[in-house]
């Protein structure tokens, strides 16, 4: 049977900790021969992505995978077929795994309603869940500070509508890492806090050996939230001002897109604190963990 992947609260401490050493394994062993050569996965991007899909695609061709790029604008979904149709489509003519991003969390919570032969892996949903993020997260805090006990990571801005954050509060948790959120009020999320306080921004931004700053999700907006870029920056954006009192040994992280000059002061990007590129390079390794877990864990090619 394959082994899904649908978002962190289904993995065990010790299943998040395998993903993490295999993915360790591969940022070491990059030149070892491939174990999933020949295997074929179709990559289902219902929504916008650059990260995400690449690093798949990337991490799927460092496997020996063969990689079909789903174009879903010439895709029989226009013509209106079901999500299950589609991915029973490609089971039926060969496809062992699928890699999806959806904007409808239920439309990729119905999947698993059903039997599948085919792996299934959440690339993001709606703002429901997004594991692989959670876990390249994970692997990035772990990578810097070695034992993660009695960290603090603040996560700020637009938590109503992240999944990043939904599946960060399991995952961080499970480690023992201290989460704590912050951001403008019309931006807080009731579920979020039954898990990790709501702190004043300034205060959050000291605490932590973490600040994850989130992006802005207009998209997903029907209002206008704030006044402007300028604005927001001041407000609860990390500045300049801002970063002279994070702690010295504090990191910053973004899941990125970034809206430099919105949630992050430009410059502050490229900023020794910053692993926000790093971030992107550790996603292809957890990716790769992902997808062998797929197909059973560690196979010897
Ligand atoms: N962080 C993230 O999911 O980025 P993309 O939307 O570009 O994949």
């Amino acid at each position: 049977m394959p082994t899904h992947l649908i978002d962190t609260i289904d993995l065990s401490k010790t299943e998040l900790e395998e993903i993490l050493e295999r993915a360790a394994y591969w940022e070491a062993n990059l030149d070892q021969p491939q174990p999933l050569q020949g295997k074929f996965v179709a990559n289902l991007f219902f929504e916008p992505s650059t990260r995400t899909r690449f690093s798949f695609e990337v991490a799927e061709k460092r496997l020996g995978m063969q990689v079909l790029n789903f174009q879903t604008a010439v895709s029989s979904t226009t013509k209106g077929e079901s999500l299950i149709d589609t991915v029973k489509t490609l089971e039926a003519i060969g496809v062992e795994a699928i890699v999806i991003r959806h904007r409808e969390p239920q439309e990729i919570k119905e999947l698993f309603n059903h039997s599948l032969q085919c792996a299934v892996i959440n690339a993001g949903a709606g703002k429901w869940a997004h594991p692989t993020q959670a876990l390249l997260d994970l692997y990035t805090i772990k990578k810097y500070f070695g034992n993660c006990q009695g960290l603090c990571v603040a996560i700020v801005g637009d938590i109503s509508h992240s999944r990043v954050v939904r599946s960060n509060l399991w995952s961080l948790r499970a480690f023992g890492i201290d989460v704590i959120l912050s951001g403008p009020p019309s931006m807080r999320d009731l579920e979020c806090e039954q898990l990790a306080p709501y702190v004043p921004m300034d205060e959050a931004i000291r605490q932590a050996d973490v600040v994850m700053m989130l992006r802005v999700q207009l998209e997903r907006h029907d209002q206008q939230l704030f006044q402007g870029a300028d604005d927001y920056l001041s407000q609860y954006g990390l500045t300049t001002e801002r970063l002279q009192v994070m702690k010295p040994e504090s990191i910053i992280m973004h899941p990125a897109p970034v809206n430099r000059g919105v949630e992050i002061a430009h410059d502050l990007v490229e900023h020794p604190k910053s692993k926000i590129f790093e971030q992107m390079s550790n996603g292809v390794f957890i990716r790769m963990a992902v997808l062998e877990r797929a197909f059973g864990g560690i196979i010897n090619a």
